[in-house]
């Protein structure tokens, strides 16, 4: 069976950068730099401008990475578009990108098949499991993986919100799984989901049981309450399982390889709160310096963290071939993952 290794990646975050303090200063959220900071470690997100959506955030990202990987878009055989803020109800925010990249034109169209990966902030785990599955049952020789979400749109910027809208950003990040026969790659993965906690960290939108399934005034137009138009989170609760379940998913992923955290040079974890990755660290054993973190200049950025991490990371010369890896993310649904790849 051929393995299946990152091959490239790349990232783009919007210019428009949004420190803790604009959020007062530009919002007039009830809410300061001090508070954030203590409570998440955020300094900083992007926001993306009006007019744009997850799926142009993603292409810049996806060009960079299929020209790291060294490969050209007629090679792609797959995308996997991971989002929880995608570009309409339906279609997914996939095809839109396969459209934007310039797949479907000219006379040689790659009419590649394109698929959601619809799970929050464990999306690239999932999308790296559903890739490498893939690439090694021989299935695809390369899939793009996205990760690219455009929070901004759809958060509550008002004081009433500002328990979410304080911990997220919008941002882009893409990496290229690809065939080989070397000794290499992604080894193996761990996922998991407990759908009880669906409802503590959602974002409506809708009512399917209704019909229609938005109000419609006597206008003709649909009415969204605000409990179902922003994001609801127990934010008690969300840091309560996401350090338990990453702890969970990083023990399982080192026993299933028969490693222990000595073995692993660094550790991708997903960038949603500062406090909940320096727990985990502390918890199992981890050193400062077999960690990396970019939450403090983009927030959360969900199906993003984990391939932002990357693209920075391998360009700045802390990940490098031959080094063995940990992801692990948590996230609504509540869903969780974790995932060894040899680099
Ligand atoms: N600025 C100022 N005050 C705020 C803010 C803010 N941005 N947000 C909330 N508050 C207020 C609350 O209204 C509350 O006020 P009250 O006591 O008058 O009612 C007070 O601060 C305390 O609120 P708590 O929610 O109890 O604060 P807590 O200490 O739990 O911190 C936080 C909230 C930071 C959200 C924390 O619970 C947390 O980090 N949870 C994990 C969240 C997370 O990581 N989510 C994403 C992971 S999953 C994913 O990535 C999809």
């Amino acid at each position: 069976m051929p393995n299946a290794y990152i091959s490239g990646s790349g990232m783009y975050v919007p210019e428009t950068v949004i420190k803790n303090d604009d959020l007062k200063k530009i919002y007039g959220i009830d809410t300061d730099h001090e508070w954030i900071h203590k409570r998440s470690g955020i300094e900083e997100r992007r926001f993306a401008p009006e007019g744009v959506n997850a799926s142009d955030l993603a292409v810049p990202a996806a060009k960079q990475a299929v020209e790291d990987a060294g490969i050209e878009m007629k090679d792609l055989d797959m995308i996997i578009f991971g989002t929880l803020s995608p570009d309409a109800i339906f279609p997914g925010s996939g095809v839109y990108l396969q459209q934007k990249l310039g797949l479907c034109d000219g006379p040689n169209p790659n009419f590649v098949p394109c698929l959601d990966v619809r799970n929050q902030c464990s999306a690239f785990i999932y999308s790296l499991a559903t890739a490498a599955s893939m690439v090694k049952a021989g299935g695809c020789k390369n899939v793009l993986i996205v990760g690219a979400e455009c929070h901004s749109a759809a958060m509550d910027m008002s004081t009433r919100g500002r328990q979410v809208s304080s911990l997220f950003g919008d941002a882009a990040a893409a990496v290229v799984v690809s065939q080989t026969e070397e000794d290499r790659g992604v080894r193996g993965w761990y996922l998991g989901a407990d759908g009880r906690y669906a409802d503590s960290l959602c974002l409506k939108g809708w009512d399917m049981r209704r019909r229609p399934y938005i109000p419609v005034g006597d206008d003709d137009c649909g009415r969204v309450t605000p409990e179902m138009m922003w994001p609801y989170m127990e934010g008690k609760l969300v840091f309560r399982n996401a350090v338990e379940r990453m702890i969970q998913s990083l023990m399982k992923a080192c026993s299933d390889h028969e490693i222990t955290r000595d073995d692993i040079d660094l550790f991708l974890f997903h960038q949603a709160n500062m406090r909940i990755n320096q727990y985990v660290a502390d918890q199992i054993g981890i050193p400062e310096d077999r960690l990396v973190h970019n939450l403090h200049k983009y927030g959360n950025t969900t199906a993003a963290t984990i391939p932002l991490l990357i693209a920075e990371a391998t360009r700045n010369g802390k990940l490098e071939r031959g080094m063995k890896v940990a992801m692990v993310a948590f996230g609504s649904g509540f869903t969780w993952g974790s995932a060894i790849v040899d680099w």
